[in-house]
C-alpha cells in the first residue's frame, strides 16, 4: 500500500513551489568553526539504518495503535466522544493518531526539502556541511514516518497552516529564514510532538521511532542556534525586528494547525460541539502552550528576544518556556534513544542464547 492509497481525505499528486533564490558558492572553504564542525562529526559517525536499528516486525494496536493514554486525544474529555461506543471511540482513536502521524511525516518532508535548500544558500562551508548530513538525516526520517503511517492503513495530507508556513519560508530568498521557519519554528514544534509520543505510547515500535528521530533533531535543533546565534548580530535593528514578527506570525499560526478541523469534519463527529470543546478545555489549552516548550528557549538563546518577540509570546501564555534548558533537553534526547538500543540489544541476546 503507498500513502497515497491510504488517503482518508483527497490530496493532490505532488506539491510546486516556485523557487527564485541565489546558490552560493564559497571559494575560500572556510570559515572553520570547532562547534559547527564537531557537530558536522557527529552528524557523520551517528547516521544510522531503519532496517537495522528499527525492529519493524512489531505491530500497532488496532483499537489504539500507538497505545497513548486515553488523554492524549484532545476530545476524549467532550460529552459527544463520552457517549460513544466503544468501536466509535477506537475509529477516533485511530484516526486522530493516523492525522497526527501523517503531519509528522508531511512535515518531514519540508524538513527534507528545507535542509537541501540550506546546503545551496548558506554562505559558510561548515554549514554546507553539517546541512548535507542533515538533508540525509531528514531522508531517514521521511522514511520512518511513512513505514509507521504505513501500519494505521489511514494516512492525512498537509494542514493548511503547515503548507502556508512552508510555502513562506522556502519562498523567501533569505537563508535564515529557512533556518527560523524549518528548524527553529516547525521543528521546534515537532519535538515537543515526538517527546509525547516518545514518552507516552506503550507501543514500543512508536516510541523508538519517535526517539531515534528526536536523537537526530537534537543535533538539527543544536545547529541552527549556533549558525544563527553568529549571524544575527551582523543585522540591523530593522532586520532583526522583522525576523521577531516572522517569529511571533507562524507561531501563532502553528498554533491553529493543532485544531485539526479537516479531522473533525471528516470524521463527522459534532463539528461545532467539538471546537468549542477544544476553545475552552483547560487540558487543551495547556497541551497546545506545552508544544512551544523547546521554541521558545531557542529563540531567546539566538539573540531575536525583543519587546515585539517577548510581547507576543506572552499573549500566546508561553513566555515561561524561555527559562526551559534546552542544552538538558538534548542530553536527554540522545540518552534516551541510547536505552532503547540497549534494550533492543538485550532482547536480541535473550532470543540468541534461547535458541
Ligand atoms: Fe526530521
Ligand atoms: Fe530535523
Amino acid at each position: 500500500m503507498t500513502i497515497a492509497d491510504l488517503y482518508a481525505i483527497p490530496s493532490p499528486a505532488s506539491w510546486d513551489v516556485p523557487q527564485d533564490f541565489q546558490t552560493c558558492f564559497n571559494w575560500e572553504f572556510a570559515p572553520e568553526r570547532t562547534r559547527l564542525l564537531g557537530l558536522y562529526e557527529r552528524g557523520k559517525t551517528m547516521q544510522w539504518n531503519a532496517n537495522d536499528r528499527i525492529d519493524w516486525s512489531q505491530e500497532l494496536d488496532p483499537e489504539n495503535p500507538q497505545q497513548l493514554p486515553e488523554e492524549s486525544l484532545p476530545v476524549s474529555g467532550a460529552p459527544f466522544y463520552q457517549r460513544m461506543s466503544p468501536a466509535e471511540k477506537a475509529q477516533i482513536r485511530r484516526n486522530y493518531q493516523s492525522w497526527s502521524v501523517s503531519q509528522f511525516l508531511q512535515g518531514e518532508q519540508g524538513a527534507l526539502i528545507c535542509a537541501a535548500k540550506i546546503v545551496q544558500q548558506v554562505p559558510d562551508m561548515d554549514s554546507k556541511f553539517y546541512a548535507a548530513t542533515q538533508t540525509m538525516d531528514e531522508a531517514r526520517h521521511v522514511e520512518v514516518y511513512k513505514r509507521l503511517l504505513q501500519k494505521f492503513g489511514v494516512a492525512y495530507p498537509m494542514t493548511k497552516p503547515l503548507k502556508e508556513l512552508l510555502d513562506q519560508v522556502l519562498r523567501d530568498t533569505r537563508w535564515d529564514m529557512t533556518y527560523l521557519g524549518m528548524q527553529v519554528v516547525i521543528e521546534g514544534l515537532a519535538l515537543a510532538a515526538f517527546a509525547r509520543i516518545r514518552d507516552y505510547a506503550q507501543n514500543p515500535l512508536a516510541a523508538a521511532v519517535n526517539a531515534y528521530v528526536m536523537e537526530d533533531e537534537a543535533r538539527h535543533v543544536a545547529c541552527g542556534r549556533l549558525a544563527l546565534r553568529d549571524y544575527y548580530p551582523q543585522l540591523t535593528q530593522a532586520e532583526r525586528d522583522e525576523r521577531e514578527e516572522f517569529l511571533v506570525e507562524a507561531c501563532k499560526l502553528m498554533r491553529e494547525r493543532f485544531d485539526a478541523i479537516e479531522l473533525w469534519q471528516h470524521l463527522d463527529v459534532p463539528i461545532q460541539e467539538a471546537v468549542e470543546y477544544l476553545l475552552v478545555s483547560g487540558a487543551q489549552q495547556k497541551f497546545r502552550s506545552n508544544l512551544f516548550s523547546r521554541i521558545v528557549p531557542t529563540v531567546k538563546d539566538i539573540g531575536l528576544w525583543g519587546e515585539r518577540v517577548r510581547r507576543g509570546y506572552e499573549q500566546l501564555g508561553v513566555l515561561h518556556f524561555a527559562e526551559v534548558d534546552v542544552q538538558a533537553l538534548q542530553e536527554d534526547d540522545q540518552r534516551i534513544a541510547r536505552e532503547i538500543d540497549a534494550r533492543r540489544r538485550h532482547v536480541d541476546q535473550t532470543i540468541a542464547a534461547a535458541q
